[in-house]
């Protein structure tokens, strides 16, 4: 527990260095590294689109998360009431936290749903109905459950409830908890995958999809795609990281937990790429985009295999297992700005998120069904809300999150905060980081949100 602060009072936080990089980490690896990564890779030019993300992770993610960290840790409080006391009196940088719980709300919605999708396959795998080497079949069994508004509904809402469940329980004792257990069994099961991969035969064509570079695909709007990318990767931009930092105990290497998280998430996202893409081409498949690719692709993939029943579990059950950490950290933001701003308990804070999400997120799980031809934007509610989140609301919050942190809270109290208010050992990397928060980052962001919406 952190002791009382003028920013409240005494509150819940993780106990344990191992538990915040658990929990860290649980938030940035999910569905981004597994339906979103290895497909827009592999579709926007390989090695060429990597060089690009990996660009934008190091320019833009990794100093957007460590400012994150640091205000909230700073703070010691939610997204909102973080930028309420950092920042002076009568400023309205706490907007970028109400932007947050936006963002989350919007994500939160078609996320519980493709969650709710791969914990309906955990057990249609254990129980075989969706082994079937036919992709018309598997997209049979697929679009039946899709179609079918309850069975969705259902779906979605079980899901936001075991969620929610474990949030009730704290953050150490729910979302330290189960992230240190879930993590090494996510790296297990990824390895094991990723091994069984690299040895079939199509293994060399499917790394040649993920990793050939063609640099002519790389666009303003492929710029752009990777950005946000990096931006829902690490679950910046919208305060997340601000509310996990506001756990982080107070001896805790800011910057270096920062670098462990973002390269063992860039781990997981190749080696998703090795574990998906070696099998589908051996099996003769199409590499397909989103969804289709997971719950049809895959399903009849795993069936081609020797031993492919016993894979195709392991590996939703490992989507699952991704989903959940994510998915604990992007409820935890409205929760906790609830519980900071308004004084209510965490109990009433996480049925009230609940009950919301439950109405906000129908629109998307009936995106497939009622819905279908509701469209905004020439998008559904589905495609709308990741737009809008990953390609709008999150660069956003990071531009603002880069101006505030360098121009209004400034370099002294950047450097005390992040030597732990001790003697700073690593000045220049702090000058470095300074520099790119203060002009480098803001700016790529802006450039680059502005050219790839057509805008500029
Ligand atoms: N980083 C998660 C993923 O890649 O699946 C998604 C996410 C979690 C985005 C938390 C934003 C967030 F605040």
């Amino acid at each position: 527990t952190q002791p009382a602060t003028p920013a409240g009072p005494a509150r819940d936080a993780f106990t344990s260095s191992f538990g915040v990089l658990a929990a860290t980490l649980g938030s940035a690896v999910g569905l981004g590294n597994i339906w979103k990564f290895p497909y827009v890779t592999g579709a926007n030019g390989g090695a060429g689109f990597l060089l690009v993300y990996l660009l934008a992770t190091l320019l833009v993610g990794l100093p957007v998360m460590i400012a994150e960290i640091m205000l909230g840790r700073k703070a010691k409080a939610d997204a909102v009431t973080t930028l309420r006391v950092l920042a002076p009196a009568g400023q309205y940088w706490w907007l970028i936290g109400a932007s947050g719980v936006l963002a989350a709300f919007l994500i939160l919605s078609f996320y519980s749903e493709v969650a709710g999708w791969v914990f309906a396959y955990v057990f249609k795998a254990i129980g075989g109905d969706i082994l079937s080497k036919d992709p018309a079949q598997t997209s049979a069994a697929f679009g039946a459950l899709v179609s079918d508004p309850l069975q969705s509904l259902l779906w979605q809402w079980g899901v936001l409830l075991f969620i929610g469940g474990i949030l009730l329980l704290g953050v150490a004792k729910g979302i330290e908890a189960v992230t240190k257990r879930l993590m090494p069994v996510l790296f297990i099961l990824l390895l094991v995958l990723g091994v069984r991969s690299l040895m079939l035969p199509g293994a060399a064509q499917g790394l040649a999809f993920l990793f050939a570079p063609d640099f002519s695909k790389i666009t303003a709007e492929v710029a752009l795609i990777a950005m946000g990318l990096a931006f829902f990767k690490l679950s910046i931009g919208m305060g997340t990281m601000m509310t996990y930092g506001s756990y982080f105990r107070d001896d805790q290497n800011i910057p270096a937990t920062t670098v462990r998280v973002m390269s063992a998430d860039l781990f997981v996202s190749m080696l998703a790429g090795i574990v998906v893409f070696p099998a589908v081409f051996t099996f003769g498949f199409k590499p397909e985009a989103g969804p289709s690719l997971l719950f049809i692709t895959i399903p009849a993939v795993f069936a081609s295999m020797p031993m492919g029943h016993l894979f195709m579990v392991l590996f939703f059950v490992l989507s699952a297992v991704a989903a959940t950490g994510a998915m604990l950290s992007l409820l935890e933001v409205p929760v906790s700005v609830m519980v900071g701003r308004f004084g209510i308990s965490r109990a009433r804070a996480t049925l009230i998120n609940l009950l919301l999400l439950g109405v906000i997120g129908a629109s998307c799980a009936l995106s497939n069904s009622v819905l279908a031809d509701v469209k905004l934007f020439g998008m559904t509610f589905f495609d709308l809300f990741d737009f809008v989140s990953s390609s709008i609301l999150l660069p956003i919050g990071g531009i603002f999150i880069c101006l505030f942190v360098s121009w209004v809270w400034g370099k002294d109290k950047m450097m005390a905060a992040l030597s732990n208010e001790g003697v700073l050992h690593n000045r220049v990397v702090v000058q470095l980081l300074y520099g790119l928060l203060k002009y480098v980052t803001p700016l790529l962001i802006l450039l680059v949100m502005l050219k790839g919406l057509g805008l500029l």
